[in-house]
């Protein structure tokens, strides 16, 4: 591959996703791009951004970018914002009128299992009547996944403990549906972090994990200043055990020892809620 085609694809991503590929990460490209490459009857890697840089390639840019995104998620990731997140519910719903539902943002959801997740711990909390949960994200297929709520043997072992299996998951051969109650507490919609959110409303918990690190300092500040506007002032932000506000804004500050938990500056912060 020539380096006009790498920075061709490595601008495009980076414009449409904010994502940054790395000349490091050229590697990655043939492994990934293959399939397309294959349906688009186009030889190489030159040949994509050849045609990349062409008239009617919105098609082949969408694809290009969504093969270039990592999808990797599972339960309960990374277990504490989970444990933080059973302890700051109640006193949201608490704080809430009866018929507000909580509402939580799974940014950058992937397959779903963060937003399900979610469902699962306020559903142990009593609390799941109460709960909406909408996740977004820039790939088609991994919404479609999320909607589909159907899961491997493999993804239900990684993380989620298997009281949860059995009380939320039927089985369909090898596979694991999620249950139809804790289905329809979740939305799954395709959505772009760098466009306007201000049309998902105000959310009193954000997850916004494992995303920002694909992005270059810029993206991170406009994206969490994006997401500072879309939080309720008692909220909770919860990002990435890779990601910080540190160095990017201060309209966020870390909740005292929580990592990986935020709340909106100058606000009450709920990291004194005890367990
Ligand atoms: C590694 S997964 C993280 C999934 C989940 N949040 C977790 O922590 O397990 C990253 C996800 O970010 C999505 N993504 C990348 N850039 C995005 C953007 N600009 N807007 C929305 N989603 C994006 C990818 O499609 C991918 O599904």
């Amino acid at each position: 591959m020539s380096g006009t085609a790498f920075e061709t694809i490595a601008g495009l991503v980076h414009a449409r996703a904010g994502i940054v590929l790395g000349a490091d990460k050229s590697y990655m490209l043939d492994t990934r791009l293959g399939g397309l490459m294959r349906e688009h009857a186009l030889p190489d890697l030159d040949a994509v951004a050849a045609k990349l840089r062409g008239p009617a390639s919105e098609r082949l840019a969408a694809a290009v970018t969504e093969a270039l995104t990592t999808n990797e998620s599972f339960f309960f990731r990374d277990g504490k914002p989970f444990e933080h997140l059973r302890r700051v519910l109640p006193r949201l719903a608490a704080t809430r009128p009866l018929g507000h539902r909580l509402r939580v943002l799974s940014a950058a959801c992937s397959t779903g299992q963060e937003g399900y997740s979610v469902a699962m711990v306020a559903d142990a909390l009593g609390l799941a009547s109460r709960l909406e949960v909408v996740g977004t994200d820039l790939s088609t297929d991994v919404v479609r996944r999320a909607r589909e709520g159907v899961y491997s043997q493999f993804e239900v072992q990684r993380g989620l403990p298997v009281q949860m299996l059995v009380k939320h998951f039927k089985q369909e051969g090898t596979q694991w549906r999620i249950s139809p109650a804790m289905r329809a507490l979740a939305r799954f919609e395709t959505g772009n972090l760098l466009a306007d959110l201000r049309p998902l409303g105000t959310f009193d918990v954000i997850f916004c994990r494992n995303v920002l690190i694909y992005f270059d300092a810029s993206t991170k500040t406009r994206v969490l200043s994006a997401l500072a506007d879309r939080l309720a002032p008692d909220g909770v932000l919860y990002l990435g055990g890779a990601e910080t506000v540190l160095g990017l804004t201060t309209r966020f500050a870390s909740v005292e020892g929580e990592r990986g938990v935020y709340a909106l500056s100058h606000t009450p912060v709920l990291g004194s809620v005890s367990a």
